[in-house]
């Protein structure tokens, strides 16, 4: 047989097999998005912007970490939390990216640390049932942003001086998150 006509022959035998299978599979919705997932994960861009979100979340949690380690003693010092929340406006308003500390057990210190509708509640729910991370790809007008929530676990019996509600919850398991918005340049 010519190349060509194999290669036509082929081509129908997968595509009879595709239809086939399609047929058969349940829900069709969502191969679309599927197909984007898949192509961002191989953008260089998108690939970058995680290893920045990566490399944020690292310097942000040890330093909150060694604060409190070192400078919070009783209730009444200066939470690390509250620190960092001025750290991140001010890196906010510089244009960097943005990021907010994100209260994941529905009993936070403060409302403002409630997740927002949409990727914050998603990420929260999948952050709940184990991951360590979960990200997105957005658009807005000509620009392209990484979403990233990253879980904060109770890394310390310190935090519950403070945090009564977390006194009960599984090891390893969220109370909260970091939610970052990272600019994806080409
Ligand atoms: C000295 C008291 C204190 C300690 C210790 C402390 N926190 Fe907090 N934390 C606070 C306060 C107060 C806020 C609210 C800050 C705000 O919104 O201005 C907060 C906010 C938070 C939030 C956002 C949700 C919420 O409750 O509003 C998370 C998540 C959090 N802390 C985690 C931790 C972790 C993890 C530790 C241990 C490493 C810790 N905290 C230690 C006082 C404390």
């Amino acid at each position: 047989m010519p190349k060509t006509i194999k290669r036509i022959a082929l081509t129908s035998l997968i595509l009879t097999a595709a239809v086939v299978a399609g047929s058969f599979a349940a829900p069709k919705t969502g191969t679309a998005n599927e197909a984007i997932a898949v192509e961002e994960a191989r953008d260089p861009a998108v690939e970058r912007a995680r290893r920045e979100v990566r490399m944020l979340d690292d310097i942000y949690k040890t330093a909150i970490v060694l604060v409190t380690e070192h400078y919070v003693h009783d209730d009444t010092d200066l939470p690390a939390g509250r620190a960092f929340k001025a750290l991140f406006e001010a890196v906010g308003k510089k244009g960097w990216h943005e990021v907010r500390l994100v209260d994941a057990t529905g009993n936070p210190y403060s409302d403002q640390n409630l997740p927002k509708a949409g990727f914050e509640k998603d990420a929260i729910k999948q952050l709940l049932e184990g991951k360590s991370v979960v990200d997105k790809v957005v658009v807005e007008g000509d620009k392209k942003f990484l979403l990233a929530a990253t879980a904060i676990p109770v890394v310390m019996e310190k935090c519950i001086m403070c945090h009564e509600n977390y006194r009960d919850v599984a090891k390893g398991k969220a109370i909260g998150a970091l939610s970052y918005k990272v600019p994806i340049q080409d």
